[in-house]
């Protein structure tokens, strides 16, 4: 079995610029309301998920340095791909001038924690250089009648390339789903996106808490081990919350939420790169990635950082 790190990561946020002033003159909020209730000031809008994926997979490589006919695997987390058929992934992966492999992977919000799940799982197996991204543009699915909803969502994209390492970075990880509840979050084919916000709340916190719990235990850490929680960007409250239930203090948690709300599955590499570009992430440091979405799913993934 090979291990494997993170080498590379890339992001990519749409130019145009939706704030919450914006928004008063489109519905029925206030700047103050959503900043108040979801910690959200402004998200980006616009783009494609294919060509926001390509701007972040194009950084990541470049970060790490390698050539893209030598990347083995595309893994392209959305739930908002171009088509309904084609995938996106082998859509981008012509656009990088990869020759590989490349699927989609939908897990709604949570799909980025799959698919790095997914990338040190086939790196397990000898897939030597794996590019995962999360790419998503929910906001072409939003009501802007529904003020529920639309304060929410933002555009965006983020990347990791993973590559061989002496022994495996990932020390944990846990990924769950609970098919009874996708009635919570969904959109039906040529539809909006819906919700029911409080029972999303309330699921979110429990399932990451548990899941943060299972993967810590399962790389034998404790919470005070954990130098950066990278958790999914959906509302300040689920992380204040979260946070304080597994014993992490909200000043270890990267957050990008108030610039770009809740941008699915570019949420959590969007937030690992602005941490890396902070400075908060050491080599040695115990990393704690964790996401929930739409099905519902939920996971977590514990990263010695290695870069
Ligand atoms: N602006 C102003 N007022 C709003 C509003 C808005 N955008 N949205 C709701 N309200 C009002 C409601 O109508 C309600 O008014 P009332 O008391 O007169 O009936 C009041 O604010 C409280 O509404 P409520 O729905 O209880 O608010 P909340 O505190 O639960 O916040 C969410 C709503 C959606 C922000 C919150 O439930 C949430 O973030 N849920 C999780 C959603 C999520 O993370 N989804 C993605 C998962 S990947």
């Amino acid at each position: 079995m090979t291990g494997a790190r993170i080498t590379g990561w890339g992001t990519a946020l749409p130019d145009k610029v939706l704030s919450n002033v914006d928004l008063e003159s489109m519905m029925d909020t206030s700047d103050e309301w959503i900043r108040e209730r979801t910690g959200i000031s402004e998200r980006r809008i616009g783009g494609l998920t294919s060509t926001l994926a390509i701007e972040a997979g194009q950084q990541a490589i470049e970060r790490a340095g390698v050539d893209p006919a030598s990347v083995d695997l595309l893994i392209l987390a959305t739930s908002s791909a171009d088509q309904i058929m084609p995938a996106t992934g082998p859509t981008v992966q012509n656009e990088l001038g990869l020759n590989c492999g490349a699927f989609d992977l939908n897990a709604a919000c949570s799909g980025f924690v799959y698919g790095l799940i997914n990338g040190f799982g086939m790196a397990a197996i000898g897939y030597e250089r794996v590019l995962v991204i999360g790419s998503d543009i929910l906001t072409s699915y939003l009501d802007f009648d529904d003020r529920g909803t639309a304060i929410l969502f933002g555009d965006g994209a983020g990347a990791v390339m993973l590559e061989p390492a002496e022994t495996t970075t990932l020390l944990g990880s846990d990924l769950g789903s609970d098919g009874s509840t996708r009635h919570l979050l969904y959109i039906d084919h040529g539809g909006h996106l819906k919700m029911k916000g409080k029972e999303v709340f309330r699921h979110a916190v429990r399932a990451m808490v548990d899941s943060c719990q299972k993967s810590l235990d399962q790389a034998g850490l404790h919470p005070d081990d954990i130098a950066v929680i990278v958790p999914h960007q959906a509302n300040i409250r689920i992380l204040d919350s979260a946070c304080a239930k597994l014993g992490i203090p909200i000043e270890k948690a990267a957050k990008v939420l108030d610039r770009t709300g809740n941008t699915s599955a570019g949420s959590v590499p969007l937030a690992l790169a602005d941490a890396l570009a902070k400075d908060w992430i050491k080599p040695g440091d115990n990393v704690l990635f964790t996401g929930f979405g739409a099905g519902m799913t939920w996971g977590s993934a514990i990263i010695r950082w290695d870069a």
